[in-house]
């Protein structure tokens, strides 16, 4: 082995403020150098084009400077390398220009993968996309035990795929079955599946990760004659054993025809990325690696420029700033909570406290509720067990933060209690006062009321000012959306609190106003109604929601009646039928419903009869379609959708003028977070733009006259359309930003 090299050139050139992000050292004066990205002014590692571009001068000079290995590494904390910088691909306008940046990313890749000594990527923490990439293009891998090392490639969910040399250099480490696995879902993995898949050559311990990935490699370097024997090369090009499919044409076309037909099935044609993924691996995954990174770059250069990649970027954006803003420094650090009732979603809320880490405390007034909502918790942690996302000692760990109760005990040591008891105004008047008065000091309440209004529930507090809404979505644990309400008299440290906490669930909060089905539930009520209207009006039950599972929505209106159950449904219709007058009027299809015993899903029975796996839809509901139109019927889905879709849209603008909500982006982040609407569109108010404001008010104004006043456009959009502004600005750079209605607009 030769001697310590001579490294003063590269360090010489670090020191000096050359390269800003990327450190060269040898530990020990070893022949082995680390190389340690530690971006300059960020939290995190993403690979800018400042990092690139110092990365691509370093390699330039470290074949040069005698070194028998190099371990790349990350000098952040937690993570790795969280992927390229987003901000700099979204600014991509042309397709020649997206080929060409991933073209200059998988130059400087391939000059690392070109290396002339062995090259090992020492992964701790968090590793998405580039770095990922960066990571495939090292000859060896290994990642370290932190729970916070995943490793993934999540390119699909901003509408690309992975351009840096990813979708060339995956299948051919673990296996093409894999490697779709992980670029169609864009899912992450932890060490011990990385390692299980091939994806990492070893885990090591998180202490002292660094000094042990250089001993590792060393150790290589050592065996270097090991390396190449017959067993250590089959291992390495054999990978898992699924791999047998794919030695054969039959076997690829087989794997491929599956991929194929799962995406379809989950994205119903409407996301062109994992198509993209699919059309192109057949040619990437062999053959010489120049080509099939040339085809790899101009697929990028398609998709970059596509708008599904824009909408969803601008979705990923908006997630992020919901993290971050409003800030939140007067919330209280909250460790222990109380729950109040164990019913369906005082059981999720349980879960997803005791998942953060915060110590529950589950209150109900009946034993067997009590029970019910620790075994609800008990089996969402069970599911995670069984697919292997969840330890059973975790799970155990977790469990024992929720302790059920039938009294007051233990609430003096709380930092917030969690109203969830039955939707009655004065149940829950009731049970805030008896709480408040139990508590320290320094507690704030909050309540997850769907429909009650805040301020007239803190009526009977003594300090209404710590009381806030924080309504979350059925699931619980699997709803990301949580709307922070903010009644008159709610203080700011109430309000901080429950965003704060929204946040450290893994929730994306929106602030809402304290108004009739605050944002969510106003701007689906119309949706829902119009899809009862059509239901009267004679179109057949699965027809309409397969109008708008075509659209993109998780499921169709009537079946998410019977989701949210024909009781409930009914009775929120009612409250905002009463609280804004006729347009809102119940179609009158849920009343007679629930009346003759169809609770929905609940029950087995609704719009659909559920038995075991099968849903069907009930041809008994057909005699309350009383009011059958030919015409309607025969305008066929693309009429119903415009009926459905634009009752949204009116309802949000609706929400904007009366200031429920801060801006247009907060509602289209709240309707896909809260209610699925499709991602790719890149919400409700965006789908209004691609529309034109103009178009959408002609078509409200046209089933104004056939439908009734519930169409009349709003004043906003009405005015909106007039003067040429759209909703979503941030699309249509070149366009000046204008304020109107305390949101922003460009003309
Ligand atoms: P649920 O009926 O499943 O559970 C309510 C629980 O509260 C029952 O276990 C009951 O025994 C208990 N309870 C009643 N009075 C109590 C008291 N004084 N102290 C302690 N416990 C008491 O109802 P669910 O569906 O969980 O709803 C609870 C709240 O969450 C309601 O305000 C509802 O509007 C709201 N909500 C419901 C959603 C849903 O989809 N189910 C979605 C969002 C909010």
């Amino acid at each position: 082995m030769s001697s310590a090299p001579d490294l003063s050139p590269v360090t010489g050139l670090a020191g000096a403020g050359e390269s800003r992000a990327w450190r060269l050292e040898t530990p020990g004066g070893g022949a082995v150098g680390v190389l340690k990205l530690d971006a300059p002014d960020q939290k995190v590692n993403v690979l800018s084009q400042l990092v690139l571009d110092e990365l691509w001068t370093l390699l330039e000079r470290l074949p040069h400077l005698g070194l028998a290995g190099l371990v790349v590494t990350s000098g952040k904390p937690r993570t790795f390398i969280a992927g390229a910088d987003i901000r700099e691909i979204q600014a991509i306008a042309d397709p020649e220009e997206g080929a060409q940046k991933a073209a200059r990313g998988q130059a400087i890749f391939q000059r690392l993968a070109a290396l002339p000594f062995p090259t090992l990527a020492a992964i701790d923490g968090l590793c998405l996309g580039g770095g990922t990439e960066l990571a495939l293009a090292c000859r060896y891998r290994v990642a370290s035990d932190f729970e916070r090392t995943f490793l993934g490639l999540p390119e699909v969910r901003l509408g690309i795929l992975p351009g840096f040399g990813g979708s060339t250099r995956l299948p051919r480490l673990i296996g093409l079955p894999a490697a779709l696995d992980l670029i169609l879902t864009g899912k992450t993995v932890d060490a011990a599946r990385a390692y299980k898949l091939a994806l990492v050559d070893d885990v090591l311990p998180k202490e002292d990760f660094v000094a042990r990935a250089v001993r590792w490699l060393h150790l290589r370097l050592d065996m270097a004659a090991f390396e190449r024997t017959r067993a250590e090369r089959r291992r390495r090009r054999a990978g898992p054993p699924a791999w047998a499919l794919e030695g054969n044409p039959l076997g690829r076309a087989y794997v491929f025809a599956q991929a194929r037909k799962n995406v379809l099935r989950e994205t119903h044609g409407h996301y062109p990325a994992p198509l993209k993924v699919l059309e192109i691996l057949p040619a990437t995954m062999r053959g010489p690696i120049p080509e099939a990174l040339a085809i790899e770059a101009e697929a990028v250069g398609e998709l970059l420029v596509t708008p599904e990649h824009k909408n969803l970027t601008s979705i990923f954006f908006l997630t992020e700033a919901a993290k971050k803003d409003p800030p939140t420094p007067r919330a209280l650090d909250v460790r222990a909570v109380g729950v109040l009732g164990a019913g369906v979603m005082g059981g999720g809320i349980a879960f997803v406290l005791s998942d953060a880490g915060i110590d529950v405390r589950l209150k109900d007034v009946a034993a067997d509720a009590v029970g019910k909502g620790l075994r609800a918790a008990y089996d969402t942690y069970e599911k995670r067990v069984r697919r292997r996302r969840l330890k059973p000692a975790a799970r155990d760990r977790k469990m024992a933060l929720i302790a059920g109760t039938l009294d007051y005990s233990g609430f003096r040591r709380l930092d917030a209690v969690i109203e969830a008891i039955v939707e009655k105004m004065d149940v829950k008047q009731n049970a805030l006062a008896e709480i408040e008065v139990r508590l320290p000091e320094h507690a704030v309440l909050m309540t997850n009321t769907s429909s009650l209004d805040v301020d007239v529930m803190a009526e009977r507090l003594v300090r209404p000012e710590r009381l806030a809404g924080l309504h979350f979505f059925n699931p619980v644990d699997r709803m990301p959306l949580v709307e922070i309400i903010v009644g008159r008299r709610t203080g700011p440290v109430a309000t901080e609190t429950a965003l704060a906490l929204a946040r450290r669930l893994g929730k994306t909060p929106v602030v809402v106003k304290n108004a009739p089905g605050f944002l969510v539930n106003r701007i689906l009520s119309p949706y829902l109604n119009e899809g009862l209207h059509l239901f009267r009006e004679g179109v057949h039950i699965e027809a309409l929601d397969r109008t708008m599972v075509d659209f993109g929505m998780p499921m169709g209106p009537l079946r998410l009646l019977d989701e949210i159950g024909l009781d409930v449904a009914d009775k929120v219709a009612h409250i905002l039928g009463a609280a804004f007058g006729d347009r809102m009027d119940p179609a009158g299809v849920l009343e007679p419903m629930v009346q003759g015993g169809r609770l929905g899903r609940k029950g087995n029975l609704g719009f659909y009869r559920y038995r075991g796996k099968e849903t069907t839809p009930d041809p008994a509901v057909y005699p309350l379609a009383d009011r059958p139109s030919r015409d309607v019927i025969q305008a066929g889905p693309d009429a119903w959708r415009e009926r459905m879709v634009l009752a949204m849209v009116n309802e949000a603008a609706r929400c904007l003028e009366e200031e429920i909500v801060e801006s247009p982006a907060q509602v289209d982040l709240a309707m896909i977070m809260g209610t699925g609407f499709p991602p790719f569109r890149g919400g409700l108010l965006r789908h209004a733009d691609v529309l034109g404001l103009p178009v959408v008010v002609e078509r409200c104004r046209a089933l104004a006259t056939v439908y009734g006043a519930r169409f009349e456009p709003c004043g906003l959009l009405v005015r909106m359309a007039q003067d040429g502004y759209v909703f979503r600005p941030e699309f249509a750079r070149a366009q000046p930003v204008v304020a109107i209605a305390g949101t922003s607009s460009a003309r």
